[in-house]
């Protein structure tokens, strides 16, 4: 950057920072999204953490971390995703859809907190009345939870400092600003430097903080991708806004793993656990209809039963089409390439339409067999029995693959009163005895077919 220049182009997107405007963004590839924005210098404390030591090194044996301390939240769905609890000092980016539910979330959690930790609920979107109402919907609150309308992080700083909380929620990050930071709120410069200061007060001062991050496709509000470099911990809350489960989900977490989901449902008075997801997903299976296959995706360290729908009938135009809702379009056109090829299956003059039922979004591997058997069941009109659990990845010769964790797929299809199982043969190998459910391995797509 030319040396005095005071401002550079932001792509607010991304974060991608240019020196001069351009029509589309070299990195992220969106059109019409590099935005003018002042720079600032970073400061030396920025960069400087509380846990370094200028100069000195230390061996990785000299370091003492005690015993680890996880603060509960109350919801253990929640404790699950961010890896067993709270990690003390740790910064929690929460983002998703405006309306999801993340507020309703973080006002949940601060009730099980407040009763042993000093909670601080800051909040620039809503009015202290407004969260009083919604208090009122999701039951009562002990009475130390501390409420806070500022948008200003100079002011929240220093109140934060003052009262010493061990826990600050932040709702949300785009309507947060600071004063040395020229351009609006929301913005990448803003929203970069709002995190990065309180990432300071996190490290600093050993609280745990949570932000909330909207998402939005247009850009005009900076995405919460700029922050997820800087973060701990990136919790996503996804749902379709009109059905009512929602799912949290771990796309970073420097403290647990990654995989983990949370399952909730939105209810009148606030977010329920879904303790058994599969039983939930599973709800208003129809029976012994075709094209309906029931098969277990794994997310994280647990098995989560679904059922695949598909419905395949001719196409009256010449252009077959085709939608897939839930899991990847791309991935179903070519599981329909390979019945087409390797099952001798005429799909070309074919509509169709894939769905997972419950409306969740999956894309295991694991998925494609059930989806091939859908598929295949909803062409020839036979259904799948409704005791039968199918998994398996399925390979572009028509071979069907081993998936990891089979055991606990099966155990969890044993817990909800299947019968069968179709998987991959390689996967019975060295899986040991199971009693009350019969393993049918197959090799072939075409050997999977030939059992319906
Ligand atoms: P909210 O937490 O405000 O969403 P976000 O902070 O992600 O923008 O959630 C708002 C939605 O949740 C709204 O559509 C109403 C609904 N809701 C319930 O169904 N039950 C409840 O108890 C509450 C508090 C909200
Ligand atoms: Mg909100």
């Amino acid at each position: 950057m030319a040396k005095g220049k005071t401002t550079a182009y932001f792509c607010q997107e991304c974060g991608h920072e240019a020196s001069k405007w351009m029509g589309q963004c070299p990195a992220c590839k969106a059109w019409n999204s590099m935005v003018e924005e002042p720079t600032i210098k970073i400061k030396s404390e920025t960069v400087k953490q509380s846990n370094r030591v200028g100069g000195i090194l230390t061996k990785l044996s000299e370091i003492c971390t005690g015993e680890e301390e996880r603060i509960h939240t109350g919801l253990l769905e929640l404790d699950r995703v961010l890896g067993g609890g709270i990690v003390p000092a740790s910064l929690i980016l929460v983002g998703g859809d405006p309306g999801i539910g993340k507020s309703t979330l973080l006002l949940q959690i601060c009730r099980t907190l407040s009763e042993e930790k000093k909670v601080l609920y800051i909040s620039g979107e809503e009015s202290l009345k407004q969260i009083k109402l919604r208090a009122d919907r999701l039951g009562s609150f002990p009475e130390g939870l501390l409420l806070y309308c500022e948008t200003s992080l100079d002011t929240i700083e220093s109140v934060i400092e003052k009262e010493k909380p061990n826990i600050v929620i932040i709702d949300s990050i785009q309507t947060m600003y600071k004063e040395e930071v020229a351009s609006a709120p929301g913005s990448v410069s803003q929203v970069r430097e709002s995190t990065a200061s309180l990432m300071r007060i996190a490290k600093g001062m050993g609280i745990s903080v949570f932000i909330v991050g909207h998402v939005t496709k247009e850009g005009v509000v900076a995405g919460p991708r700029v922050l997820e470099h800087m973060v701990d911990t990136v919790l996503y809350f996804e749902g379709d806004r009109y059905a009512a489960y929602r799912i949290l989900r771990a796309v970073k977490n420097r403290f647990g793993s990654t995989n983990e989901i949370g399952v909730f449902e939105m209810r009148e008075n606030g977010l329920a656990e879904v303790k058994n997801p599969s039983e939930y997903m599973l709800n208003g299976k129809p029976k012994g209809a075709s094209g309906s296959v029931v098969t277990c995706s794994m997310e994280g360290s647990r098995p989560i039963l679904l059922e695949v729908q598909a419905l395949v009938c001719r196409t009256n135009f010449g252009m077959p089409r085709r939608t897939a809702a839930g899991t990847d379009y791309n991935r179903v056109n070519l599981l329909m390439a390979v019945l087409e090829k390797r099952a001798g299956f005429h799909l070309s003059d074919c509509d169709a339409y894939v769905n997972i039922a419950g409306g969740m979004k999956m894309n295991e591997p694991s998925l494609d067999l059930g989806i091939v058997m859908s598929l295949a069941s909803s062409y020839q009109d036979k259904a799948v029995e409704d005791d039968v659990i199918v998994f398996g990845e399925v390979g572009l010769s028509g071979e069907i693959r081993g998936v990891s964790m089979t055991k606990q797929r099966i155990l969890e299809a044993k817990k909800l009163g299947f019968h069968k199982c179709i998987l991959p043969k390689v996967s019975i190998e060295g899986l040991g005895k199971t009693t009350g459910i019969s393993l049918i391995g197959v090799s072939s797509v075409k050997e999977a077919i030939a059992l319906l």
